[in-house]
């Protein structure tokens, strides 16, 4: 399955972080915030991306990211003019998506936690996979309905009154119809092609799996100066009590057999001394133990 990440829109809840620098590319802890969507994607098998951002931020992603050949993954880049929705992504990445099946993952979502997605992803056939996740405020998020057995039955943007207490992430698989999908869709009424309504169209067409997702994990929000911050401290004390990293693109390459042994100390070798170097040594000194 092919992977979008869309790393794009405004920024304006964080300004003036982002008059230098998009929101996706502000650091959350010790990387820059793409890394740990990325790293989710790579994680579940995901190696071919396209990436979609602003004119303005697309040289910045570049310089970071490269064309992904050094992880053993491949990056486009495509721009968005404008924020004008979370779904207008799959209309600008057509041409990438081709013929085959895709996941989008937003820029500024952040998970963290075993097994989360691994069975979202292995059992895609068709249809959409959405997933569920308890949160104290859904009103802030898509909010899907269940009935008593479990099953999805409604799925409404940012609503009044939330009929659950369960948001959409920021992650979404979605077989090959969603790009004749995301072409028939009208601008909702604050001006966006919105994610909700392809999912409702699959939902309408019995096509959509919702997954909830288990209480141990951690689904971050990244999008606020506070929420920022949270997120970073999150993973500093994570990262600090368990001698691991959260969103190493590099690891997870390397754990998913993108990367070679001698690929991943090839990287090692470019990089100046720092913590996240003596990390990657562990990671390639544990395999040989
Ligand atoms: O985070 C999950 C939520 O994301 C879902 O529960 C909602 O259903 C979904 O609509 C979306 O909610 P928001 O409206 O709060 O998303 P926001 O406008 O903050 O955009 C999410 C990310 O996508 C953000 O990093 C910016 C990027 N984006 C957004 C739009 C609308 C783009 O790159 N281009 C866009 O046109």
């Amino acid at each position: 399955m092919k992977g979008i990440i869309l790393a794009g829109g405004s920024g304006s809840r964080l300004y003036p972080l982002t008059k230098v620098a998009s929101k996706q590319l502000q650091p959350v802890y010790d990387k820059p915030m793409i890394y740990y969507p990325l790293t989710t994607l790579i994680e579940n098998g995901v190696n071919e991306f396209c990436l979609i951002s602003t004119p303005m931020d697309i040289p910045i992603f570049r310089q970071l990211l490269g064309n992904g050949n050094q992880w053993g993954t491949s990056f486009e880049y495509m721009e968005q003019q404008k924020p004008e929705g979370i779904a207008q992504a799959f209309l600008i990445a057509e041409r990438f998506i081709g013929k085959g099946s895709v996941a989008l993952i937003l820029g500024d979502n952040i998970f963290y936690g075993a097994d989360g997605f691994n069975l979202a992803f292995s059992e895609f056939g068709d249809g959409a996979s959405i997933f569920g996740y308890h949160v104290n405020d859904p009103e802030r998020y898509g909010v899907v309905e269940f009935d008593s057995r479990g099953k999805a039955i409604s799925i409404e943007e940012k609503p009044k009154s939330p009929k659950s207490n369960y948001a959409v992430p920021g992650l979404y698989l979605y077989d090959n119809k969603v790009v004749s999908i995301a072409k028939n869709l009208k601008p909702s009424s604050r001006g966006e092609l919105e994610i909700t309504d392809v999912n409702m169209t699959y939902l309408n067409n019995s096509e959509l799996k919702v997954y909830k997702l288990s209480r141990g994990f951690a689904w971050l929000d990244a999008g606020t100066s506070s929420s920022l911050h949270d997120a970073s401290a999150y993973v500093q004390t994570i990262e600090k009590r368990q001698g691991i990293k959260i969103g190493c693109p590099e690891e997870a390459a390397f754990r998913a057999g993108f990367l070679s042994s001698a690929g991943l100390e090839k990287i090692i070798g470019k990089l100046p001394n720092c913590e996240y170097r003596t990390y990657l040594e562990e990671v390639l000194n544990e395999t040989r133990r």
